[in-house]
């Protein structure tokens, strides 16, 4: 697909990685997002035509692939949150062919990085022909699925040239954040407008800053832990099971080991008979609501000879945890603890020795069905 951006954009640098550069500009793609959604008077900017649209419809329904789902599964926690919205979230490919009932008014939203992928492409046109309304969120201007749906919302993240979608995933939550900022403002629907989300962002980018300085400990974890592992797990509760899902996609994709994001109050159901001696699980625990039960979740499995690692919140921190993260809102937890597992696929894979930005059997961009 194109790449509508200068040569120099799309270089490594002095980066040994396209991955790993894309990683480090997350915090400056935060800000880069604040400033182009937010005015000088710290107002939110969206196009009154979307945020219109959308406040006319009764359901939203998301619909994406692969690591862009995963951003939807966050996006609608935040958008239902801030906004009272109801949101559903659909892998592209299956909503194709076996569509859920609608609502009387649908609104459609396409996240995509590169706004080609054909599954999305295929609901996109279905909906065209049915006159629903849609937005696509991509962070490639005149891509497709901008040019044929309704409306178009920028990541404005710059190219992301490897395959492992990194900085697109943290942009599109980000972007989410603001859509629900803005239907909030023109709602007035309290805990939206309540929500200072350019603070918010802020202690984002700083907070990344912090996990990408961070290296050297994710790098020793990995080989600690991973580099001879035959399968994975991530675990955590409600938006930190989302975080899972994306986290096991990242290792598996550039490492080859076998992961699962798992809900952990669901391992007891029959996939804890998969831990024995140094199965590697690591633990999302960000929310006081399920930090205990994550947190006796993982007792479990190192009492089954797991080898665990804690990527964890200052507030709801303790001293053995691998990594802990400064505290930002509950809703955008997703955009610093995902930080960690990007580090970690990365290193996994190069410890591996796997070609990183080019893993085998896939593209950067799924244009076939
Ligand atoms: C994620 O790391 C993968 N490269 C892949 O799952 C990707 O997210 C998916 O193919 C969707 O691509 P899109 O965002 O360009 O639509």
């Amino acid at each position: 697909y194109h790449l509508s951006v200068d040569s120099e954009a799309a270089s490594k640098g002095t980066y040994p990685h396209f991955m790993l550069k894309e990683i480090d500009e997350q915090p400056s793609v935060m800000r880069r997002i604040s400033q182009e959604y937010f005015s000088s008077k710290g107002e939110v900017e969206v196009d009154e035509n979307i945020v219109n649209s959308i406040l006319d419809s009764d359901r939203i329904y998301i619909v994406a692939a692969g690591t862009s789902y995963h951003a939807g599964l966050v996006g609608q926690k935040i958008i239902e949150k801030l906004a009272g919205i109801p949101v559903e979230v659909h892998v592209a490919s299956e909503f194709g062919y076996y569509p859920p009932i609608l609502s009387r008014k649908p609104f459609f939203i396409f996240l995509s990085q590169s706004g080609e992928t054909a599954d999305s492409r295929q609901v996109l046109s279905e909906v065209n022909k049915k006159g629903h309304p849609s937005l696509t969120i991509t962070n490639v201007d005149r891509s497709t699925l901008s040019r044929e749906a309704t409306y178009t919302m920028l990541l404005h993240a710059g190219p992301e040239i490897s395959v492992a979608s990194t900085k697109a995933y943290t942009a599109q939550i980000a972007v989410q954040a603001v859509l629900a900022k803005a239907l909030s403002e023109k709602s007035n629907y309290e805990s939206g407008k309540q929500f200072d989300l350019q603070t918010q962002l802020a202690l984002v980018a700083n907070g990344m800053q912090e996990i990408v300085d961070e290296k050297q400990l994710l790098d020793d974890m990995s080989r600690r832990i991973l580099t001879d592992a035959d399968n994975a797990f991530y675990i955590g509760r409600g938006i930190d099971y989302n975080v899972a899902l994306e986290a096991a996609l990242k290792l598996k994709e550039i490492s080859y080991i076998h992961t699962e994001g798992f809900a952990a109050g669901e391992l007891k159901h029959g996939t804890i008979a998969l831990i024995e001696e140094g199965t590697p699980v690591i633990g999302f625990i960000t929310d006081k609501l399920s930090a205990g039960h994550t947190r006796s979740n993982l007792q479990e499995v190192l009492s089954r000879g797991a080898e665990v690692f804690t990527i964890s919140m200052k507030r709801v921190a303790n001293e053995n945890d691998g990594i802990i993260l400064p505290d930002v809102d509950t809703l955008l937890t997703p955009l610093l603890s995902v930080i960690p597992a990007q580090l970690i696929a990365y290193y996994t894979s190069l410890n591996r020795g796997h070609d990183v930005d080019q893993p085998r059997n896939l593209a950067k961009s799924v244009t076939v069905e």
